[in-house]
């Protein structure tokens, strides 16, 4: 009988394109925090070139770095990534290199300062405070804590303003120099950008606060000068809180005038998240909670969109693509859990992805063996 398996692309396999670049499927590695780079120093390691080549050889169209930071000073912690500095160019090549000449998938960096919520222990040591040698200042757009538990930043003057838009565009420079695809700003979770935007963070009385266009001088500040240096031919995407889970914070209304503000000033896509922007825990929200915010943004600012959030399995990744309700997948758990988690998807689906050259057993190898005595 021949095999009629592959006649159908499933949407999940579909090739997407953004400018010049083109993803050869609607998955992407979320970016996820690793604070694995040298202590103190931002330069990425082996652990990076390992973490994302192997998500990338396990079939995702696109991998994303973690929230690399702009600046020493807008870390989260001591063991943050960094593009802050020229050193950081050759380290980030290697991965891109990796990813390009050993992979067919495609690499974005995100880049992030991180505001109120910077000067954190490394996920794992989060029970030992920094000693006051190690801490360093922290600001954001007005002196108002991330929580109870959390210092009080300084509320950033015109000059931070500048050097931060300064640090964003040179990270980029660097960024296209080490060969990224895309950069996508990290403008949601409470993070510096995202804190000019939410109304819980942001109390400033000058042109940077009240009204959501004047929450978003900054950010769009931040964004035309990224756009500025960073090639026509590549993509921007920025990651939002479309929601900020509070009464008195961002609803969606204000998710959709962020992305259609984003995209009047040149966003090519927008990947749409919520929450984090203070220290209250958003309800327990079970499914693809943020897909439906994902889905009224494209339609409503009419730009394209990633979702992310409990994405699992092959099917719903099929769905959401083939309802319209996004145009690429973050998936960050399970890609954990399984860097090669697409390849595994394409075989549940009876799809035929090309495995890497080194790996075409891989394609014969059959995980549910009858055993035979
Ligand atoms: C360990 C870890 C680190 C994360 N770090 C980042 C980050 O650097 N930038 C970001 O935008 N989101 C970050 N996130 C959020 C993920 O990108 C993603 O949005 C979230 O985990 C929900 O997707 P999932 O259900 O597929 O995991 C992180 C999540 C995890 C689990």
């Amino acid at each position: 009988m021949p095999d009629d398996s592959n006649t159908e692309i499933p949407p999940m396999f579909t090739p997407f394109s953004l400018r010049e670049m083109t993803v050869s499927n609607r998955v992407v590695m979320s970016p996820m925090c690793m604070y694995s780079a040298d202590d103190l120093d931002g330069t990425p390691t082996d652990f990076h070139v390992v973490h994302l080549g192997s998500r990338a050889m396990g079939g995702a169209g696109l991998v994303m770095t973690e929230m690399t930071q702009v600046s020493r000073e807008g870390r989260i912690s001591p063991g943050d990534a960094g593009m802050y500095d020229d050193k950081h160019v050759d380290a980030w090549k290697r991965v891109v290199d990796f990813v390009h000449t050993r992979t067919g998938a495609k690499i974005g960096m995100q880049l992030g300062h991180a505001g109120r919520k910077a000067c954190e222990p490394i996920a794992w040591k989060r029970d030992t405070p920094l000693t006051d040698e190690e801490k360093w200042e922290i600001v954001g757009p007005s002196a108002v804590a991330f929580g109870p538990d959390s210092e009080t930043p300084r509320e950033m003057n015109q000059g931070d303003i500048a050097k931060a838009i300064d640090d964003f565009a040179s990270a980029a420079e660097r960024a296209n120099e080490a060969g990224f695809d895309l950069v996508e700003l990290h403008a949601g979770h409470g993070y510096l950008l995202s804190s000019f935007m939410s109304p819980l963070s942001n109390r400033r009385t000058d042109a940077y606060g009240g009204s959501i266009e004047d929450r978003m001088k900054f950010p769009l500040e931040v964004f035309n000068a990224v756009r500025s240096v960073w090639p026509d031919e590549k993509p921007v995407s920025a990651r939002i809180s479309a929601i900020d889970w509070n009464d008195d914070g961002n609803q969606i209304e204000d998710g959709v005038e962020i992305a259609k503000m984003f995209k009047a000033a040149g966003l090519d896509i927008i990947d749409v998240s919520s929450g984090n922007v203070t220290s209250d825990r958003r309800p327990v929200t079970p499914g693809l909670f943020q897909t439906p915010f994902s889905e009224q943004i494209r339609q409503e600012a009419n730009i394209p969109t990633m979702t992310v959030g409990n994405l699992a399995v092959a099917e719903q990744i099929n769905g959401v693509i083939a309802e319209g309700r996004a145009d690429l997948c973050c998936v960050g758990k399970g890609h954990l859990f399984d860097p090669y988690f697409v390849r595994h998807a394409a075989r549940e689906l009876g799809y035929d992805l090309k495995w890497p050259n080194q790996y075409p057993a891989a394609g014969v190898f059959n995980p549910n063996p009858e055993i035979m005595r």
